[in-house]
């Protein structure tokens, strides 16, 4: 859960390369971080508390052929320097992304090595220059190492008697090559070295790469050299620059309707009958169950409500972590749905390992080609939002649930004659909306707020789920969501006249139900808001009406920009909330 860079060039690099680089990775951890680089044939480290700006103020104008940087999202040990990355013991240096399982063990096999800080990554570290010590071989040591670790990594190492090269390994954590005039790089995310290449090479677990100057060789499980090929990233210079806009968090929800447009234009752009050449159909089973984490759980609760609703087949939606430890015996016709941003999120990976096991069809949903959910599914769907930068996430989240509608359009309701047109106007419908939103009323009433509540029913209560995620990932406000008729079971006890409580409403089935719900912690002298759709209901927002199948994108689309106001007007750090990070490769 932490991110990682390097480099080997045939020409000397700025150090501020690396730094620039690593702050693209701050999504994924920004507690600590540091870098070990070679300068007049010497390896120094520095390391530095926080992010990465302070980690640049120490940093000497100098420049550097052969470097590894590394940010923290601390699990082993507190945020410290000692914890802080790279780790060094004698010959080794390294960087590392993951969680080594059986740390302890490998530590009781170190002996009395001395360990200065608390993380399995210094264990590693210790552990492979012993290997080292014993075999003097780097390739030979790497090997090893990886017969001993259990769990998950990506490492970036530098021995000390090869100070121009760097040995990457990886397993269920990405790390991803690039390919320049002059230099190799290496990377957790192709954004941190888009701006210098975008020619890629996807390492594959099982294999060692060495980074030598310019050239990069890539060594199979046999450690015999092996071919590899460069492929041009699809993540491009402008997702990873805000172009003018306050947060990327704000980008990137007005990006929404471009994802669309594009999305449709590769999936139906003349006619739903198109869908039929990209999507499987999902109605040949006779249950599904949808699996994911946070924003991509409450994708999927969306997903199960239209599907349900649409083709009438009965559908779970389970957490990953609790999906992977639960004692479930899934039929043969069962499709399993996983929804991952990042492809690389370790409980839904580890769900859907669970899946193939057990020989069921799996389906994924995920942002990023070549990442472990994407390789590893029967069938991988890739949702075109591009780079997401933001740790709230927005457009990657609008994407899943599109992707979701499509399935279900593709699967059920390809002969609607006017569902084509409703969804090519989708894009206008939302940019219209987002940009003449007013939301100073309602910022000004939530800024101060200590406790938010959202309620719904339905297709509402899943909206609500990801609405009160948002506000509360970002503000720090302390928000829950409830279906709209559980409230009196126990919760409408903590209202009162300092809450909040938002009402979402575009479900016409029951929305008088909820509308009581409403009058009720009204009564109790909560600030209401009623945010509709349907023309019947007298809504403090007016959300515009769409197909009821289209609606949670364009509904969605309030909250987000909500969120992201009051987020500001309290001073939160939008794009890089407290404790978070963008993708949680550890359990
Ligand atoms: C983190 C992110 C969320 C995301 C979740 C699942 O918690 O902050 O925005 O929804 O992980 O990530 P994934 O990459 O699997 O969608």
């Amino acid at each position: 859960m932490c991110g990682i860079i390097g480099l080997t060039s045939k020409a000397n690099v700025s150090l501020a390369v690396l730094s620039t680089g690593l702050k693209q990775l701050e999504y994924r951890g920004y507690d600590s971080c540091g870098i070990a680089y070679v300068d007049d044939n010497q390896l120094n480290i520095r390391k530095s508390l926080g992010k990465i700006i302070e980690l640049e103020k120490q940093l000497p104008m100098t420049v550097t052929n052969c470097a590894i940087a590394h940010t923290r999202w601390a699990t082993h040990g507190m945020p410290s320097l000692a914890n802080a990355h790279p780790h060094h013991h004698g010959m080794v240096t390294l960087v590392h992304n993951g969680i080594i399982e059986n740390s302890s063990k490998l530590k009781e096999e170190l002996g009395n090595e001395q360990l200065y800080g608390q993380t399995d990554s210094e264990i590693i570290c210790a552990y492979l220059d012993m290997l080292y010590a014993r075999c003097h071989d780097h390739l030979q040591a790497l090997w090893h190492l990886e017969q001993m670790i259990k769990g998950s990594y990506a490492l970036a190492v530098i021995f000390g008697d090869a100070l121009d090269g760097i040995y990457c390994v990886r397993k269920d954590n990405p790390l991803i090559l690039g390919v320049a005039e002059d230099s190799i790089y290496l990377a957790s995310d192709v954004s941190a070295f888009i701006e210098h290449t975008d020619q890629v090479v996807y390492l594959e677990q099982g294999e060692i790469a060495l980074l030598h100057e310019d050239q990069l060789s890539i060594y199979d499980k046999n450690l015999q050299l092996s071919d590899y090929v460069i492929e041009r990233s699809l993540v491009n210079k402008e997702d990873v620059r805000c172009q003018g806009f306050k947060t990327f968090m704000l980008k990137e929800i007005y990006e929404q309707p471009t994802v669309i447009a594009r999305m449709l234009d590769m999936f139906c752009p003349d006619d739903l009958q198109q869908l039929k050449d990209n999507l499987l159909d999902i109605s040949k089973y006779d249950q599904i169950v949808i699996v994911g984490c946070g924003s991509a759980y409450h994708a999927g609760l969306v997903g199960q409500i239209l599907i349900e609703n649409n083709l009438e087949i009965p559908v779970r939606t389970y957490l990953a972590s609790e999906f992977r430890y639960a004692n479930i015996n899934l039929r043969s016709d069962t499709l399993a749905i996983f929804i991952s941003q990042s492809g690389e999120t370790a409980d839904t990976l580890a769900a859907l390992r669970k899946c193939k096991i057990m020989n069921i069809d799996t389906l994924a949903i995920v942002n990023v080609i070549g990442s472990s959910l994407y390789n590893e599914a029967k069938y991988p769907l890739l949702t075109l939002a591009n780079k997401e930068i933001s740790v709230a996430t927005t457009k990657a989240y609008s994407a899943q649930v599109l992707m979701l509608m499509l399935l279900i359009i593709r699967s059920g309701l390809m002969d609607d004659p006017t569902l084509h047109q409703k969804l090519l106007a989708l894009p206008k419908v939302i940019t219209n909306f987002i940009s003449s939103l007013d939301l100073q009323p309602l910022v000004a009433e939530l800024k101060d707020k200590e406790h938010a509540y959202f309620i719904g029913r339905q297709i509402d209560h899943a909206i609500c789920l990801e609405a009160a995620l948002k506000l509360k990932e970002i503000s720090y406000i302390h928000c829950e969501a409830y279906a709209a008729g559980e409230l009196k079971h126990g919760s409408i006890a903590l209202i009162n006249e300092n809450s909040v409580v938002f009402a979402n409403i575009d479900e016409q089935v029951v929305a008088d139900k909820t509308l009581s719900n409403l009058a009720e912690v009204a009564a109790r002298k909560a600030k209401v808001f009623c945010i509709s759709s349907l023309e019947d209901v007298a809504a403090d927002i007016k959300i515009p009406r769409v197909k009821a199948l289209l609606q949670p994108l364009v509904t969605i689309t309030f909250y987000q920009l909500l969120a992201h106001e009051v987020a500001l007007i309290r001073g939160c750090n939008v794009d890089q909330p407290r404790n978070l990070a963008k993708s949680v490769t550890v359990e």
